[in-house]
């Protein structure tokens, strides 16, 4: 695992190569996401600090789109697709059942870090629906009762082992 310097050393070398510049923020804070796995604030000063804005700045862009996250996430990441396919053929369902086994609502982590519940919107496999990803591995046409077995077997799994 890398330490904390490594992983702003990595980030630095991105922000020097894109000339500190501030019009470079979005693709700086997706860097900054794929090396940390989320945007906690001190991330975001560093960020502004090196780009000559100010913090707030960077608050306000990582606030706006979605795709940027200030919580950390679990090392299994289920997608819930709620596109209307999936929604009609029942994936408010399977969100349910995921919550009811982890016994964390949707955007949370469990405590020991293993998984966090998200939610999507149509991940272009209508056909399967209602869909679930986990990992970005795709599971179609399931219901409820196949969460916690599916579950499970990522319960099982050592880090990593995907
Ligand atoms: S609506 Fe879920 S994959 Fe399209």
């Amino acid at each position: 695992m890398r330490t904390n310097e490594e992983m702003f050393a990595e980030l630095d070398a991105f922000i020097e190569s894109v000339g500190n510049s501030p019009s470079e923020m979005i693709a700086i804070l997706h860097t900054a996401q794929g090396i940390f796995g989320y945007l906690p604030m001190k991330v975001q000063k560093h960020i502004a600090d090196r780009i000559g804005v100010n913090v707030s700045q960077v608050y306000g862009v990582v606030t706006f789109y979605s795709f940027f996250t200030m919580q950390p996430k679990g090392e299994n990441v289920i997608s819930i697709c709620l596109g209307t396919a999936c929604f009609v053929k029942g994936s408010g369902k399977l969100l349910e059942a995921c919550e009811n086994y982890l016994g964390i609502h949707n955007g949370e982590t469990t405590e020991d870090g293993r998984f966090t519940i998200t939610t999507l919107r149509c991940v272009g496999a209508c056909a399967l629906a209602p869909v679930m990803q986990i990992n970005g591995k795709t599971y179609g046409n399931i219901t409820a009762k196949d969460v916690p077995g599916i579950l499970e077997t990522y319960m099982k799994k050592e880090k990593y082992d995907n």
